[in-house]
């Protein structure tokens, strides 16, 4: 049983990698040639790493060779200046490439799982209020379309070559020490500018026809100098809600979507217990940095759920990590390896 890893060095792989060699599996992790990230595998002992680029099939070819199972996490994710077609490459024809590689050369593979995102809904506009597996799939920028487009290419290779798969879709993951710095003014204004620009962020809608809510957060929030907690507010008079996932949680959905019998065939949305509400995510920053928590009132109502019950019932998911947790294992620290080195 080798277990072969794509995104060994990423935010989620390189934590999926420690516990499954806790846990005493057979180990290889597959990172791109000189990944910068590669030194955060050095504290886990006992991994074969491979080198190849989900961009090179030969390369692929060998790191799929004769494994039993595999996780599929390496994506392109950042945005800035990466070129539209670079998304589809590596996110929906990379996982073209490991298919292919599965057929000729993994005849006794017993789980492909495949990373997807909440992404692949709408994150701006969603559709469902929590959004289950069955909400309708309408990605709304590039990233998200790639990774959906990996879902139909795993679909369609399944059913033709009997492959055993699993789909987990994944809420926005945290790692302890990112969540520190969310629900404070940087961090949404950095969330509202990227919105503002269209092409850089799934959640365009919040901007598509409504006044620009970057100038009314700018004017309404004082002491800017000082970073302080922001909680925004739409016209339901309910505040902005996201659903955080810790990193911790997603490692639990991995494992349970690589080895669990009821996750054959099944796709998963796998995030963190409950959603947070700007108004429940300022007032814990608030309170851990002493920094004072304004509430903006804003004209556009934004919900992003997702329903994890069908992980719960299937699977016994159970996550465990909500963000006040994140944020005080964030400040003391904690075993996960970082996101960055
Ligand atoms: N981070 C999130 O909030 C989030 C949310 C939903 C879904 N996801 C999905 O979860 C998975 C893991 O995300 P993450 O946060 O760990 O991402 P990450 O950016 O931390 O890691 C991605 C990894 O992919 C590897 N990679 C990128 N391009 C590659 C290429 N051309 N060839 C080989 N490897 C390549 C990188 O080396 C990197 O280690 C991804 O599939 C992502 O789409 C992430």
């Amino acid at each position: 049983m080798s277990v072969l890893i794509t995104g060994a060095s990423g935010r989620v792989g390189a934590n999926v990698v420690r516990r499954l060699v806790e846990a005493g599996r057979q180990v290889v992790a597959m990172v791109p040639p000189n990944d910068p990230l590669r030194s955060k595998l050095d504290s886990v002992a006992d991994i074969e790493i491979v080198e190849a680029d989900l961009t090179d099939q030969e390369a692929i070819n060998s790191a799929v060779k004769g494994r039993t199972a595999i996780v599929h996490l390496a994506a392109q994710l950042n945005r800035n200046e990466t070129p539209v077609d670079k998304f589809f490459d590596i996110n929906a024809f990379g996982t073209l490439r490991l298919l292919e590689a599965v057929v000729r050369h993994a005849p006794d593979l017993e789980r492909f799982v495949l990373a997807s995102t909440d992404g692949t809904y709408r994150p701006g506009a969603p559709t469902a209020r929590p959004l289950a597996e069955t909400s309708p799939l309408a990605p709304a920028d590039y990233y998200g379309s790639s990774k959906l487009l990996g879902e139909v290419i795993l679909q369609r290779w399944a059913d033709q070559y009997d492959i055993p798969h699993t789909v987990v879709r994944f809420g926005t993951i945290l790692s302890p020490e990112e969540a520190v710095s969310r629900f404070r003014y940087e961090y949404v204004r950095g969330v509202l500018s990227r919105a503002a620009l269209g092409r850089e962020s799934n959640i365009w809608h919040l901007f598509h026809g409504h006044p620009d809510m970057l100038e009314i957060v700018e004017a309404a929030v004082p002491d800017k100098e000082i970073n302080p907690a922001v909680a925004l507010r739409g016209p339901d008079g309910t505040p902005w809600t996201l659903h955080l996932a810790d990193v911790r949680d997603i490692v639990q959905g991995v494992l349970l979507a690589l080895d669990h019998p009821a996750a054959l065939g099944e796709t998963f949305n796998i995030a963190g217990p409950h959603p947070t509400g700007f108004d429940e995510g300022a007032a814990i920053v608030a309170k851990a940095f002493d920094v004072p928590s304004y509430t903006v009132d804003v004209p556009v109502d934004w919900h992003l759920d997702m329903d994890v019950s069908k992980a719960q019932r299937l699977l016994g998911f159970a996550p465990e990590f909500d963000f006040a947790r994140m944020v005080a294992d964030g400040l003391k620290g904690t075993s996960v390896i970082p996101a960055r080195v």
